[in-house]
Protein backbone atom coordinates (compact mmCIF):
# COMPACT_ATOMS: atom_id res chain seq x y z
CA UNK A 1 0.00 0.00 0.00
CA UNK A 2 1.62 3.01 -0.91
CA UNK A 3 1.60 5.76 2.13
CA UNK A 4 -1.25 7.51 2.64
CA UNK A 5 -1.63 10.72 4.28
CA UNK A 6 -4.82 10.31 5.68
CA UNK A 7 -7.17 13.33 5.68
CA UNK A 8 -5.35 14.78 2.48
CA UNK A 9 -7.66 15.39 -0.47
CA UNK A 10 -6.42 17.02 -4.02
CA UNK A 11 -8.91 18.69 -5.67
CA UNK A 12 -8.24 18.96 -9.74
CA UNK A 13 -10.44 22.00 -11.67
CA UNK A 14 -11.42 25.47 -9.90
CA UNK A 15 -13.86 26.46 -11.96
CA UNK A 16 -17.44 26.70 -10.23
CA UNK A 17 -17.95 23.05 -9.18
CA UNK A 18 -14.46 22.84 -7.96
CA UNK A 19 -15.04 25.89 -5.76
CA UNK A 20 -17.65 25.04 -4.58
CA UNK A 21 -16.42 21.78 -3.79
CA UNK A 22 -13.82 23.37 -1.98
CA UNK A 23 -15.92 26.10 0.18
CA UNK A 24 -18.18 22.70 1.19
CA UNK A 25 -15.23 20.96 2.07
CA UNK A 26 -14.45 23.56 4.29
CA UNK A 27 -17.54 24.22 5.96
CA UNK A 28 -18.03 20.51 6.65
CA UNK A 29 -14.65 19.77 8.16
CA UNK A 30 -13.76 17.02 5.78
CA UNK A 31 -10.00 17.48 5.10
CA UNK A 32 -6.61 18.26 6.87
CA UNK A 33 -4.82 19.22 3.73
CA UNK A 34 -6.93 20.51 0.28
CA UNK A 35 -4.17 20.76 -2.82
CA UNK A 36 -5.76 22.40 -5.82
CA UNK A 37 -4.28 21.65 -9.36
CA UNK A 38 -5.16 23.91 -12.46
CA UNK A 39 -4.35 24.59 -15.62
CA UNK A 40 -4.68 28.03 -15.10
CA UNK A 41 -2.82 28.34 -11.77
CA UNK A 42 -3.81 32.53 -10.91
CA UNK A 43 -7.54 30.87 -11.23
CA UNK A 44 -6.36 28.19 -8.41
CA UNK A 45 -4.20 30.43 -6.10
CA UNK A 46 -7.92 33.24 -6.36
CA UNK A 47 -10.08 30.24 -5.38
CA UNK A 48 -7.12 29.06 -2.57
CA UNK A 49 -7.21 32.28 -0.73
CA UNK A 50 -10.97 33.03 -1.24
CA UNK A 51 -12.01 29.93 0.53
CA UNK A 52 -8.84 30.07 3.10
CA UNK A 53 -10.39 33.26 4.02
CA UNK A 54 -13.38 31.85 5.47
CA UNK A 55 -11.51 29.26 7.79
CA UNK A 56 -11.95 32.27 10.12
CA UNK A 57 -15.19 31.44 11.16
CA UNK A 58 -15.54 27.78 9.69
CA UNK A 59 -14.67 25.17 11.90
CA UNK A 60 -11.74 23.81 9.58
CA UNK A 61 -8.73 26.50 10.96
CA UNK A 62 -6.19 24.59 10.96
CA UNK A 63 -6.95 22.85 7.46
CA UNK A 64 -4.03 23.04 5.57
CA UNK A 65 -5.31 24.66 1.68
CA UNK A 66 -2.72 25.37 -0.93
CA UNK A 67 -2.47 25.48 -4.82
CA UNK A 68 -0.38 22.10 -5.86
CA UNK A 69 0.56 20.02 -8.65
CA UNK A 70 -0.09 16.36 -9.61
CA UNK A 71 2.94 15.32 -7.62
CA UNK A 72 0.76 16.37 -4.20
CA UNK A 73 -1.44 12.56 -5.49
CA UNK A 74 1.22 10.73 -4.53
CA UNK A 75 0.05 10.40 -0.82
CA UNK A 76 -3.22 11.69 -1.42
CA UNK A 77 -6.31 9.76 0.01
CA UNK A 78 -8.54 11.08 -2.26
CA UNK A 79 -8.49 12.50 -5.59
CA UNK A 80 -11.77 14.47 -7.05
CA UNK A 81 -11.65 15.28 -10.88
CA UNK A 82 -14.10 17.89 -12.30
CA UNK A 83 -11.93 19.21 -15.15
CA UNK A 84 -12.65 19.86 -18.06
CA UNK A 85 -15.94 22.17 -19.67
CA UNK A 86 -19.47 21.83 -18.47
CA UNK A 87 -23.01 22.00 -20.56
CA UNK A 88 -23.68 25.73 -21.34
CA UNK A 89 -26.51 27.47 -21.36
CA UNK A 90 -28.23 27.69 -24.74
CA UNK A 91 -26.31 24.81 -25.90
CA UNK A 92 -27.50 21.36 -26.03
CA UNK A 93 -29.43 19.98 -23.27
CA UNK A 94 -27.47 16.36 -23.53
CA UNK A 95 -24.28 15.90 -21.40
CA UNK A 96 -22.84 13.47 -24.31
CA UNK A 97 -21.83 17.00 -26.11
CA UNK A 98 -19.14 16.91 -23.80
CA UNK A 99 -17.81 13.46 -24.70
CA UNK A 100 -15.11 13.81 -27.12
CA UNK A 101 -13.39 16.70 -24.81
CA UNK A 102 -13.36 15.07 -22.03
CA UNK A 103 -12.52 11.92 -22.82
CA UNK A 104 -8.99 13.41 -23.81
CA UNK A 105 -9.23 15.25 -20.43
CA UNK A 106 -9.64 12.37 -18.48
CA UNK A 107 -7.22 10.09 -20.19
CA UNK A 108 -4.56 12.95 -19.45
CA UNK A 109 -5.84 13.55 -15.80
CA UNK A 110 -5.45 9.68 -15.15
CA UNK A 111 -2.15 9.72 -16.89
CA UNK A 112 -0.77 12.35 -14.43
CA UNK A 113 -2.29 10.87 -11.64
CA UNK A 114 -1.32 6.99 -12.47
CA UNK A 115 2.45 8.74 -12.80
CA UNK A 116 2.19 9.27 -8.37
CA UNK A 117 -0.67 6.89 -7.42
CA UNK A 118 -2.92 3.94 -7.70
CA UNK A 119 -3.96 3.78 -3.84
CA UNK A 120 -5.97 7.18 -3.77
CA UNK A 121 -9.88 6.66 -4.11
CA UNK A 122 -10.72 9.19 -7.04
CA UNK A 123 -14.09 10.80 -7.59
CA UNK A 124 -15.03 11.53 -10.58
CA UNK A 125 -17.60 14.46 -10.90
CA UNK A 126 -16.96 15.43 -14.92
CA UNK A 127 -19.24 14.66 -17.17
CA UNK A 128 -20.57 12.86 -19.36
CA UNK A 129 -20.11 10.74 -15.89
CA UNK A 130 -20.55 7.42 -16.25
CA UNK A 131 -18.29 6.77 -19.14
CA UNK A 132 -15.89 9.09 -17.91
CA UNK A 133 -15.56 6.49 -15.12
CA UNK A 134 -15.52 3.44 -17.10
CA UNK A 135 -13.08 5.05 -19.34
CA UNK A 136 -10.77 6.15 -16.00
CA UNK A 137 -10.93 2.54 -14.76
CA UNK A 138 -10.15 -0.13 -17.12
CA UNK A 139 -8.02 2.19 -19.79
CA UNK A 140 -6.08 2.51 -16.68
CA UNK A 141 -6.31 -0.43 -14.96
CA UNK A 142 -7.21 1.59 -11.56
CA UNK A 143 -8.51 -0.39 -8.93
CA UNK A 144 -12.22 -0.87 -9.33
CA UNK A 145 -12.87 -0.27 -5.65
CA UNK A 146 -11.24 3.05 -5.92
CA UNK A 147 -12.80 4.57 -8.73
CA UNK A 148 -16.33 6.13 -8.20
CA UNK A 149 -18.16 8.76 -9.74
CA UNK A 150 -20.77 10.76 -8.10
CA UNK A 151 -23.43 9.36 -10.82
CA UNK A 152 -27.03 9.40 -9.65
CA UNK A 153 -25.95 10.72 -6.36
CA UNK A 154 -26.91 14.15 -7.01
CA UNK A 155 -30.20 13.00 -9.04
CA UNK A 156 -31.28 10.86 -6.05
CA UNK A 157 -30.61 13.98 -3.71
CA UNK A 158 -32.96 15.77 -6.09
CA UNK A 159 -35.65 12.90 -6.43
CA UNK A 160 -35.70 12.63 -2.40
CA UNK A 161 -36.28 16.52 -2.00
CA UNK A 162 -39.31 16.75 -4.86
CA UNK A 163 -40.87 13.74 -3.33
CA UNK A 164 -40.68 14.98 0.02
CA UNK A 165 -41.90 18.46 -1.28
CA UNK A 166 -44.60 16.79 -2.29
CA UNK A 167 -45.62 14.56 1.16
CA UNK A 168 -44.53 17.18 3.11
CA UNK A 169 -41.85 15.08 5.22
CA UNK A 170 -37.74 15.72 5.77
CA UNK A 171 -36.22 14.69 2.09
CA UNK A 172 -33.72 12.47 4.53
CA UNK A 173 -37.09 10.59 5.16
CA UNK A 174 -37.02 9.38 1.67
CA UNK A 175 -35.86 5.89 1.14
CA UNK A 176 -35.71 6.01 -3.08
CA UNK A 177 -32.58 5.83 -5.31
CA UNK A 178 -32.07 7.07 -9.31
CA UNK A 179 -29.95 3.92 -10.75
CA UNK A 180 -28.50 3.88 -14.07
CA UNK A 181 -26.95 6.84 -16.35
CA UNK A 182 -26.26 10.19 -14.65
CA UNK A 183 -28.69 11.28 -17.28
CA UNK A 184 -31.40 10.69 -19.99
CA UNK A 185 -31.65 6.90 -19.48
CA UNK A 186 -31.27 7.33 -15.74
CA UNK A 187 -34.56 5.04 -13.82
CA UNK A 188 -36.44 4.68 -10.33
CA UNK A 189 -36.75 1.58 -9.05
CA UNK A 190 -39.96 2.48 -7.66
CA UNK A 191 -40.88 -0.69 -6.08
CA UNK A 192 -38.15 0.28 -3.50
CA UNK A 193 -39.30 3.83 -2.82
CA UNK A 194 -40.69 4.38 0.63
CA UNK A 195 -40.83 6.44 3.59
CA UNK A 196 -40.42 5.31 7.34
CA UNK A 197 -41.57 1.56 4.71
CA UNK A 198 -44.91 3.08 3.53
CA UNK A 199 -44.79 2.04 -0.12
CA UNK A 200 -45.27 4.85 -2.80
CA UNK A 201 -48.25 3.85 -3.57
CA UNK A 202 -49.92 4.47 -0.56
CA UNK A 203 -48.31 8.13 -0.02
CA UNK A 204 -51.79 9.50 -1.66
CA UNK A 205 -53.56 8.40 1.23
CA UNK A 206 -51.44 8.44 3.85
CA UNK A 207 -50.19 12.05 3.04
CA UNK A 208 -53.41 13.28 1.86
CA UNK A 209 -52.04 14.02 -1.51
CA UNK A 210 -55.01 15.01 -4.22
CA UNK A 211 -53.42 12.76 -6.56
CA UNK A 212 -51.09 9.59 -6.62
CA UNK A 213 -47.34 10.51 -7.32
CA UNK A 214 -47.36 10.81 -11.17
CA UNK A 215 -43.84 8.58 -11.41
CA UNK A 216 -43.16 9.99 -15.08
CA UNK A 217 -43.18 13.04 -14.28
CA UNK A 218 -41.64 12.95 -11.05
CA UNK A 219 -38.39 11.29 -13.03
CA UNK A 220 -38.83 13.82 -15.66
CA UNK A 221 -38.63 16.70 -13.62
CA UNK A 222 -35.56 15.09 -11.76
CA UNK A 223 -33.36 14.53 -15.24
CA UNK A 224 -33.80 17.61 -16.24
CA UNK A 225 -33.36 19.84 -12.90
CA UNK A 226 -29.75 20.35 -14.14
CA UNK A 227 -30.07 21.31 -17.43
CA UNK A 228 -32.49 23.34 -16.00
CA UNK A 229 -30.72 25.25 -13.40
CA UNK A 230 -27.71 25.30 -15.98
CA UNK A 231 -30.09 27.87 -18.31
CA UNK A 232 -31.10 29.85 -15.02
CA UNK A 233 -27.84 30.72 -13.50
CA UNK A 234 -25.30 29.24 -15.53
CA UNK A 235 -24.26 26.36 -14.58
CA UNK A 236 -24.81 23.65 -11.42
CA UNK A 237 -22.37 23.72 -8.26
CA UNK A 238 -24.28 23.10 -4.76
CA UNK A 239 -26.00 20.61 -5.21
CA UNK A 240 -23.23 18.25 -7.31
CA UNK A 241 -20.75 19.70 -4.25
CA UNK A 242 -22.59 18.60 -1.14
CA UNK A 243 -23.00 15.38 -3.59
CA UNK A 244 -19.35 14.96 -3.66
CA UNK A 245 -19.15 15.95 0.40
CA UNK A 246 -21.42 12.81 0.93
CA UNK A 247 -18.87 10.45 -0.47
CA UNK A 248 -15.83 12.50 0.92
CA UNK A 249 -17.45 12.07 4.53
CA UNK A 250 -18.35 8.46 3.88
CA UNK A 251 -14.73 7.49 3.08
CA UNK A 252 -13.21 10.08 5.75
CA UNK A 253 -15.51 8.47 8.33
CA UNK A 254 -15.35 5.22 7.68
CA UNK A 255 -19.75 5.20 7.78
CA UNK A 256 -19.99 2.39 5.26
CA UNK A 257 -23.03 4.68 3.79
CA UNK A 258 -25.23 2.71 1.20
CA UNK A 259 -25.39 5.91 -1.69
CA UNK A 260 -26.08 5.60 -5.06
CA UNK A 261 -22.69 6.24 -7.09
CA UNK A 262 -21.37 5.01 -10.87
CA UNK A 263 -18.68 2.58 -10.90
CA UNK A 264 -17.71 -0.16 -13.14
CA UNK A 265 -19.86 -3.29 -13.35
CA UNK A 266 -18.21 -6.56 -12.67
CA UNK A 267 -21.69 -8.33 -13.07
CA UNK A 268 -24.29 -6.49 -11.04
CA UNK A 269 -27.16 -7.58 -13.08
CA UNK A 270 -25.72 -10.19 -15.02
CA UNK A 271 -24.21 -7.11 -17.21
CA UNK A 272 -20.26 -6.13 -17.60
CA UNK A 273 -18.68 -3.65 -19.84
CA UNK A 274 -20.17 0.04 -18.45
CA UNK A 275 -20.40 2.34 -16.00
CA UNK A 276 -23.24 3.07 -14.09
CA UNK A 277 -25.47 3.84 -10.28
CA UNK A 278 -25.43 1.13 -8.29
CA UNK A 279 -26.11 1.24 -4.31
CA UNK A 280 -22.68 1.02 -3.01
CA UNK A 281 -21.41 0.49 0.46
CA UNK A 282 -18.68 3.25 0.62
CA UNK A 283 -16.14 3.53 3.27
CA UNK A 284 -12.64 4.13 3.88
CA UNK A 285 -11.63 1.19 1.26
CA UNK A 286 -13.84 2.76 -1.61
CA UNK A 287 -16.42 0.30 -3.17
CA UNK A 288 -16.69 -2.12 -0.35
CA UNK A 289 -19.54 -3.54 -2.17
CA UNK A 290 -22.13 -3.20 -4.56
CA UNK A 291 -25.90 -4.03 -3.86
CA UNK A 292 -28.85 -4.63 -6.52
CA UNK A 293 -32.57 -3.53 -5.91
CA UNK A 294 -34.53 -6.41 -6.73
CA UNK A 295 -35.83 -5.13 -10.20
CA UNK A 296 -39.58 -5.34 -11.25
CA UNK A 297 -40.44 -6.11 -15.44
CA UNK A 298 -40.67 -2.03 -15.62
CA UNK A 299 -37.06 -1.92 -13.60
CA UNK A 300 -35.40 -4.49 -15.86
CA UNK A 301 -37.04 -2.78 -18.83
CA UNK A 302 -35.33 0.59 -17.51
CA UNK A 303 -31.76 -1.48 -16.80
CA UNK A 304 -31.34 -3.02 -20.39
CA UNK A 305 -32.49 0.57 -22.15
CA UNK A 306 -29.77 2.38 -20.27
CA UNK A 307 -27.22 -0.25 -20.22
CA UNK A 308 -27.63 -1.06 -24.63
CA UNK A 309 -27.32 3.66 -24.47
CA UNK A 310 -24.59 3.51 -22.68
CA UNK A 311 -22.56 0.42 -24.06
CA UNK A 312 -23.31 2.09 -27.79
CA UNK A 313 -21.73 5.25 -26.50
CA UNK A 314 -18.48 3.07 -25.65
CA UNK A 315 -18.32 1.22 -28.42
CA UNK A 316 -18.84 4.22 -30.30
CA UNK A 317 -15.46 5.57 -29.10
CA UNK A 318 -13.67 2.62 -28.89
C1 LIG B 1 -25.90 18.34 -12.88
C2 LIG B 1 -24.53 18.20 -13.49
C3 LIG B 1 -23.50 18.04 -12.41
O1 LIG B 1 -26.74 17.46 -13.12
O2 LIG B 1 -24.47 17.07 -14.39
O3 LIG B 1 -26.08 19.31 -12.12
Amino acid sequence: MENISYGKIVLIGAGHVGSAILDSLLRMNLADEIVVINRNEKKALGVVLDASHTTAFAYSANANIRVGTYEDCKDAQIIINTAGPSIQPGNSRDRMVLLQTNVQVMKEIMTQITAYTRSAIIINVSNPMDILTYIAQTEFNYPRNLLIGTGTLLDTARFNKMLADLCGVDAKNVTGFVLGEHGGTSFIPWNAVNIVGIPFHDFQKQFGLKEPVDCEKLLHEVKVSGLDIVELKGYTSSGIALSVCRLVGAIMRNERAVVPASVVLEGEYGLEGIAMSLPCVISRNGVERTLQIPLDKEGEKNLKICYEYLRNVIESIS
